[in-house]
């Protein structure tokens, strides 16, 4: 029996965690080819945070949002959450009723047309419609995939979502990147970073991890073929050498940005002969700053490649669940937290310490027993 009301956490405007009211609101209604999903887990994303604080920016300085499509598409109130687990409760208009029941993952992308090779104006659910911190969702039904597989518990299956695992794919493939090739993973412990430490490794490339040296054991064994130290940034060009045998490293798949990227420049042209193909530099975040300098003579003398990156496409979203249904992707869960303390969360997110590999999802208290509790981060602080 699905109730008329649900708890959801309701963002209220731009702000610090205050925004985030828990309330009680209407369960929403399938719409034609829609279904309503009953949410068990949702992973967190660090772009929760960054529309909350209105911290993608205009040239301006304005406090805002995206805005690809011409107009911001975040109004309040919203509930966010991007990544989605749980199952069809009920089927709007046009949608086989067989689908109640369906355990799923969503492919949290709003786009904007039905192409499945390119998407211009990124958004998604979460942002510019209802996402996850709730008990229901309604959903497009082509976009939530059936994920079947037993051995993957619900909030191992949100902790799969595309707004990381779409993101690094779309890195990779804008990097054309080959079989064989070396490349060098920034924010490796985070939830992009894990998946293309992965993504890495199914395609052939040799996935090389910056990270932290507490996070270093399980990163090889994620499939990093080494782990570079960042809190030491001196000599890097040596310390890649030294893994790599003298050779360069083939693309760099950066997360970071801020004052390292210029270096990134470095370990890829140190010896621009022993290359085949042209030093190629992927950007989909900035956890280490929003501004970089680097030489534009080196980036046009050494005909650096530089390729922007936002969220991906539907082709690779449906190659994405492929694999996860296939057990090709493994979940790296860090752990849960209840949906009415989604506060604690953001907070532990944001000052998470050692020892950090992957996602959080957020379970709906009344879920909590089931899909959060053998994950619980509740203790912590
Ligand atoms: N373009 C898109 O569509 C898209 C989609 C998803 C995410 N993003 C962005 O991509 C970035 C990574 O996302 P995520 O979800 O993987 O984030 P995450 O889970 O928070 O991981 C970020 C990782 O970056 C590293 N890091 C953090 N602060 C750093 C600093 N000051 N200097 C160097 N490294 C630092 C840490 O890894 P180590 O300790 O291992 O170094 C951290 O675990 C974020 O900026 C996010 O907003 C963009």
């Amino acid at each position: 029996m699905i109730p008329n009301t649900m708890k959801a956490m309701v963002l209220t405007g731009h702000g610090d965690v205050d925004k985030l009211e828990y309330q009680d609101v209407s369960v929403p209604a399938p719409g034609p080819g829609e279904v309503l999903v009953q949410v068990t887990a949702t992973a967190k994303n660090n772009t929760d945070r960054k529309a909350r604080e209105g911290l993608y920016p205009t040239k301006k300085g304005e406090m805002t949002s995206f805005q690809m499509g011409g107009k911001p598409t975040l109004v309040f109130p919203r509930i966010q959450g991007a990544d989605i687990a749980g199952r069809v409760v009920a089927v709007g208009d046009g949608v086989d009723e067989s689908r109640i029941g369906e355990r799923g993952l969503l492919d949290f992308n709003i786009y904007a047309n039905d192409r499945r090779d390119i998407n211009l104006t990124p958004d998604y659910f979460g942002h510019g419609a209802d996402g996850g911190y709730a008990e229901y969702v309604a959903l497009p039904s082509d976009q939530f995939h059936h994920i079947p597989n037993a051995e993957l518990a619900d909030a191992e299956v949100a902790s799969m979502g595309m707004c990381s695992y779409q993101t690094a794919m779309h890195m990779l493939t804008s990097a054309n990147i080959s079989a064989g090739e070396r490349v060098l993973v920034t924010g490796a412990s985070g939830g992009v970073g894990t998946a293309l430490i992965q993504l890495c490794r199914i395609m052939g490339a040799i996935p090389y991890a910056l990270s932290k040296q507490d996070k270093a054991s399980a990163l090889l064994e994620l499939g990093a073929e080494a782990v570079l130290d960042r809190s030491d940034m001196d000599s890097f060009v040596d310390r890649v050498k030294a893994e790599t045998g003298g050779k360069p490293i083939d693309a760099v798949m950066d997360l970071v940005g801020g004052e390292m990227t210029d270096v990134f420049i470095d370990i890829m042209i140190f010896d621009m002969n022993a290359r085949s193909t042209y030093p190629r530099l992927s950007i989909a975040g900035a956890s280490g700053g929003n501004i970089s300098e680097i030489l534009w003579t080196r980036i046009y003398l050494y005909q650096v490649q530089i390729f922007g990156v936002s969220h991906g496409t539907r082709e690779e979203a449906e190659q994405l669940m492929a694999w996860i249904r296939g057990g090709q992707l493994k979940p790296v869960l860090h752990g849960a937290f209840k949906l009415s303390d989604l506060h604690r969360a953001e907070t532990y997110f944001v000052n998470r310490g050692s020892n950090y590999l992957g996602k959080i999802v957020i379970v709906p208290d009344s879920q909590w027993e089931e899909h959060g509790q053998p994950w619980s981060l509740e203790s912590a602080r």
